[in-house]
């Protein structure tokens, strides 16, 4: 059997190990757990080639199993390692940034590509907001709040920032960067003809949808809503993983009240309500 996590969906497997163990694998429950103690030591890109299968699966019924390859574990948890590394990398200067592109515009920011001037590191993006944003009561407490969030919770499918700026008229976020674009510009493109399609095909609808929601529930779990999922807000990382960016509306779960709710029925994003506040 190859590498990978192996999830039992329907059905029962039988696990039988070298020495002669076995155990019984039921719908819910997984096995290949040995491979990913070895992945964790790796570097993502080494999937080896020597790694000896350790037991034989027996389907003892009609079974279906979702299979997690270890190359896929190994960009995941390749990331994992990037961002305890973006301690190393956060005393990086704005003056040292060079601006080349504009990667988008939201309501409030304009992000743009740089690297870092004469330094051999990843690009990155630069987020800059305005301190005379006329649609926010007190911008610089709403983007300070978007800091403290995006410095408070870490994982592999939501941007990272690393550092900030702030003079009297800005304050800017150097952030991870997602070079895959929006997935908006995925789900709506031109065909040949240069006529408008939009949608995807099921299996990538729910490959975007499993990822997304996986990465909700994580915030969840750490008692932060998001409020503001739409395609634009959901970027494209270097491996084709989506990463959710943008934490303006984001808050802590205690601090929702119905009065806050009515307000963000107003101020956030038009089209969009917040899947949480439904
Ligand atoms: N880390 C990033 N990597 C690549 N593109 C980004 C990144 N962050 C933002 N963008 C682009 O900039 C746009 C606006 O950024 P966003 O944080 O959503 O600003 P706003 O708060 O104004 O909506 C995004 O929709 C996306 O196209
Ligand atoms: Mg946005």
């Amino acid at each position: 059997m190859p590498p990978a996590l192996y999830l039992v969906r329907s059905g029962k497997v039988t696990i039988v190990k070298k020495n002669g163990d076995e155990r019984v694998v039921a719908a819910g429950e997984y096995f290949g757990e040995e491979y990913m103690f070895f992945t964790s030591k790796q570097s993502k890109d080494i999937v080896p080639d020597s790694i000896v299968v350790k037991y034989s699966a027996v389907a003892l019924e009609e079974t279906v199993c979702g299979v997690l390859p270890l190359q896929e574990v190994g960009i995941v948890s390749g990331r994992i390692q990037a961002i305890q590394d973006i301690e190393s990398t956060q005393n990086i200067a704005l003056e040292d940034l060079e601006r080349h592109r504009i990667l988008g515009e939201g309501q409030f920011g304009v992000v743009w590509l740089v690297t870092v001037k004469n330094m051999d590191t990843d690009p990155y993006a630069l987020k800059i907001q305005y301190l005379d944003d006329p649609c926010r009561d007190d911008p610089a407490e709403c983007i300070r709040e978007e800091i403290k969030m995006m410095r408070a919770i870490h994982h592999p499918f939501l941007i990272q920032v690393i550092n900030t700026y702030e003079d009297e008229e800005t304050i800017s976020m150097l952030l991870s960067l997602a070079p895959g674009g929006e997935l908006f510009d995925i789900l709506h493109r031109k065909d040949v003809n240069g006529w408008w399609v939009s949608g995807l095909a099921e299996p990538i609808a729910k490959f975007y949808a499993m990822v997304v929601a996986d990465t909700l529930a994580f915030m969840h779990r750490q008692k932060y809503v998001y409020r503001d999922l739409k395609p634009e807000n959901i970027l494209i990382d270097k491996d084709g993983y989506p990463v959710l960016t943008d934490f303006g509306f984001g808050t802590l779960y205690h601090r929702l009240c119905w009065r806050w709710y009515i307000c963000m029925l107003h101020a956030s994003s038009l089209s969009f309500v917040p899947s949480e506040e439904t």
